[in-house]
């Protein structure tokens, strides 16, 4: 498995800027942890198609890095006070500090994909993040609204799934491996699992174990897949009128009585499996696939 204190001390030196609050934000959250799940995707990618990954450890970090200048915008954008349980650093730092700050990670990021990488390494990064600041907007204009199934898997696949198919991809590009297209495509469906896990704890997840508050999904009046799998056994009326409203909780309840929750976890491992079935085809992909499963089983 990947030594996370490497990736970690690289995270903390490659990240050098000359801005005290630059660096003050960027330790602030790489201290905080996480799960680290894009960078060990890619490097155990890697691995199973070559024994010399260490050229992908700054990739690693980079991608590590358009993650975190994610995640620092998210919060701006979705009000949040929490991440990796601590004080979100929008509150610490301030709003304005905090998108500042994001930019310079993903700026980071790119430069090192540009001396590390190579030009397609560059390409495969450069989509995934289009297509995730396309889907945070179209996520943005949805919400308070019910969506329909096919958009939400149009958000999530932009929003999360685009960085999980970059994880693959540059992966198995490194690795010298001719499939990193295929990589990046089935990427997505791990990011759809990735996400689809995330929508089910944010309904019915342990606050403390999650790092973040639950419950936040139908405070936004944000509309996802536990809810969407219930919809035509609720009078839309009925839930409109508690969604993102403070009688939200009845809602919520009701969601998971009608099974949204599992409903959830099975469309994720349904994700799963089709990858499973994919990797299965090359040798050496038990530990990688131990790596898929716990994307699933995971409750934080
Ligand atoms: C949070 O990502 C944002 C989503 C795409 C759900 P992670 O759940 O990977 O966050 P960390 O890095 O572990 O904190
Ligand atoms: C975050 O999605 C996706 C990106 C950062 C691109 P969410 O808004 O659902 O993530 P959490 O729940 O705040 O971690
Ligand atoms: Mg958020
Ligand atoms: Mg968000
Ligand atoms: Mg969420």
């Amino acid at each position: 498995m990947v030594e996370l204190e490497k990736l970690n001390s690289l995270m903390l030196e490659y990240l050098d800027p000359e801005v005290r609050l630059v660096l003050d934000m960027g330790k602030y959250t790489i201290e905080a942890g996480g799960k680290r799940i894009r960078p060990i995707l890619m490097i155990e990618v890697c691995r199973m198609f070559s024994d010399d990954c260490e050229i992908v450890l700054p990739l690693a970090v980079g991608i590590e890095y358009i993650h975190m200048a994610s995640l620092l915008h998210d919060d701006v954008v979705d009000g949040a006070l929490t991440r990796r349980g601590r004080a979100s650093a929008n509150l610490i730092f301030g709003n304005q500090a905090v998108v500042l700050g994001g930019d310079y990670f993903y700026a980071k990021a790119l430069w090192l994909y540009a001396v590390y990488g190579n030009l397609k390494a560059v390409e495969l990064v450069s989509r995934a993040v289009m297509h995730m600041s396309q889907s945070q907007i179209l996520e943005l204009i949805s919400l308070g609204k019910i969506i329909s199934e096919e958009e939400y898997f149009k958000i999530i696949d932009g929003k999360t799934g685009a960085l999980f198919s970059a994880s693959m991809g540059v992966g198995a590009l490194m690795a010298g491996s001719p499939f990193y297209e295929e990589f990046y495509k089935i990427g997505m469906s791990v990011g759809r699992a990735f996400q689809l896990i995330d929508d089910a704890l944010d309904y019915a997840g342990s606050e403390d174990r999650l790092g973040k508050p639950a419950g936040n999904d139908l405070r936004e009046g944000k509309c996802t897949y536990p809810l969407l799998s219930v919809i035509d056994k609720l009078d839309r009326e009925w839930v409109l009128e508690r969604f993102g409203k403070e009688n939200r909780e009845e809602l919520r309840q009701k969601v998971i009585e009608l099974g949204g929750v599992e409903n959830t976890k099975k469309r994720a491992w349904q994700e799963i499996e089709k990858v499973i079935e994919y990797v299965s085809k090359f040798e050496n992909s038990s530990t990688f696939i131990d790596l898929l499963e716990s994307v699933v089983k995971r409750d934080y």
